[in-house]
C-alpha cells in the first residue's frame, strides 16, 4: 500500500507529539507536514522525538495543511477543533480529531458542554474503535473519545448492552487520571506544587466527559474525576448492581463475548489493573470483583495513547483496511 500523506497538528501537545511518536514508525504513514499554533516562535524541533522523528514543528496554516495531505490528525484545544476540522472536510481532507468539539451528537448537550461548535451537516463518527468499527471503516471525519470516557465505555458496555449490569442500577464512576490529561499549559489546579504529594476530587456533576458517557451507554452515570500525581495513566474503579441471577461467570462471558478479536482489550478478571502495566500501550486492560449482586469493574490505560494518540491511529487503521496493531504494537 502507497503510504499515507498525513498531517499532525497541535503537534506540540502532549497528544500531539504521541500522534508523532507513532506515525514515525508507522509503514503505511508519511508524515508529511506537523504544525502547532501559529505563534510568531517560528520552526520548532521535538527534542523528544530526536532520533526518531527529526523533521520540524511549522506554524500552522490551514491552506498548507490542506495542501499537502490526505489526512490531519487534529491535537488541538476544541475551539480550535471546532473551527479547523470543517474547513479542511470542506477541502477533502480526511479527519481524525482528538478533541470533544465533535463528540456530543445531541445539540442541547452540545450547546452546554461544547459551545464553540458548529452545526454541520455531517456527524463525526465516535470513534471507540472496538464499538464502532464499520462505521469508522468508510469515516470522512472520526471524533476520537475521550480519555475518561474511553476507559469507562470499554469496560461497561460489553455489559450494559446484554443486560449483564440492572437497567435500573446506579452506576459510579470513580477515575483517577493523571496531569497530563489537561494538556501541556500549567494552570493553578495542574501546576507541579499544587498536584505534588495530593489527590483532588475535581468537576462533579460538572464534566463534559459525564455527558459523553451518558450519551454512548444511554445510562445515566454519576462520574466522579480525581487528579493524582502521576504524569500520565488513568483508573477507573467503577460500583454497579448486576441483573438478577447474574453471576461472575456472566460477566466473564459477556465481556469475552464484546472482546473476542480485540488485540487491545485485556481482559484480567480478578487479578486487578494497574497504571503502570498500561503507560506508554495502547492497552486497555479491564479487571473485576463480584460479590452477589455488586460487581465492581477496575479499568486503566494510557490517556495519550488509547486515551488519545493510539486510539486515533487504531481508527486510522481501520478506516484504511490494515491490521489494527499496525505502528501500535
Ligand atoms: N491530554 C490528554 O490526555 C487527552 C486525551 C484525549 C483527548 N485529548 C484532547 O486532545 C486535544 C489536545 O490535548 P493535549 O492535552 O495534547 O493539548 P496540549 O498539550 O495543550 O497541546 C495543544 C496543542 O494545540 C496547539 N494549539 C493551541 N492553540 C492553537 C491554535 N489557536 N492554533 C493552532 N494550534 C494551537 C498547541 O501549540 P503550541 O505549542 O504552539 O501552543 C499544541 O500543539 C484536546 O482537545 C484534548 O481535550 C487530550
Amino acid at each position: 500500500m502507497k503510504r499515507v500523506r498525513i498531517g499532525v497538528a497541535g503537534a506540540t501537545g502532549y497528544s500531539g507529539q504521541e500522534l508523532l511518536r507513532i506515525a514515525a514508525r508507522h509503514p503505511h504513514v508519511e508524515i508529511a507536514v506537523a504544525m502547532a499554533s501559529s505563534s510568531s516562535r517560528g520552526i520548532r524541533q521535538l527534542p523528544a522525538l530526536a532520533g526518531l522523528w527529526d523533521g520540524s514543528i511549522e506554524p500552522f496554516s490551514i491552506d498548507a495543511l490542506a495542501a499537502d495531505v490526505d489526512v490531519a490528525f487534529l491535537g488541538f484545544p476544541e475551539s480550535v477543533s471546532a473551527e479547523i476540522a470543517p474547513a479542511l472536510l470542506a477541502r477533502g481532507v480526511r479527519v481524525f480529531d482528538l478533541s470533544g468539539a465533535f463528540r456530543l451528537r445531541d445539540s442541547n448537550a452540545r450547546q452546554r458542554w461544547y459551545p464553540k461548535t458548529p452545526v454541520l451537516n455531517t456527524t463525526a463518527v465516535y470513534g471507540l474503535t472496538e464499538w464502532n468499527r464499520p462505521a469508522i471503516r468508510d469515516a470522512r471525519f472520526v471524533a476520537c473519545p475521550g480519555c475518561y470516557p474511553t476507559a469507562a465505555l470499554l469496560a461497561l458496555q460489553g455489559l450494559t448492552s446484554v443486560g449483564v449490569v440492572s437497567i435500573d442500577s446506579d452506576i459510579y464512576i470513580d477515575a483517577k487520571s493523571g496531569i497530563s490529561g489537561a494538556g501541556k499549559k500549567p494552570t493553578e489546579r495542574t501546576h507541579f506544587s499544587e498536584r505534588h504529594g495530593n489527590v483532588a476530587a475535581y468537576g462533579i456533576f460538572a464534566h463534559r466527559h459525564g455527558a459523553e458517557i451518558e450519551q454512548e451507554l444511554q445510562h445515566p452515570v454519576t462520574f466522579v474525576p480525581h487528579l493524582v500525581p502521576l504524569d500520565r495513566g488513568i483508573l477507573e474503579t467503577i460500583y454497579v448492581r448486576l441483573t438478577p441471577g447474574a453471576t461472575e461467570a456472566s460477566v466473564r462471558d459477556a465481556l469475552e463475548t464484546a472482546y473476542p478479536d480485540a488485540p487491545f482489550i485485556r481482559l484480567t478478571g480478578d487479578v486487578l489493573p494497574e497504571i503502570k502495566n498500561v503507560v506508554n500501550t495502547n492497552f486497555c486492560d479491564i479487571g473485576w470483583k463480584v460479590d452477589g449482586h455488586r460487581l465492581v469493574l477496575v479499568v486503566c490505560l494510557d490517556n495519550l495513547v488509547k486515551g488519545a494518540a493510539g486510539q486515533a491511529f487504531q481508527n486510522f487503521n481501520v478506516a484504511y483496511g490494515l491490521d489494527e496493531r499496525t505502528g501500535l504494537l
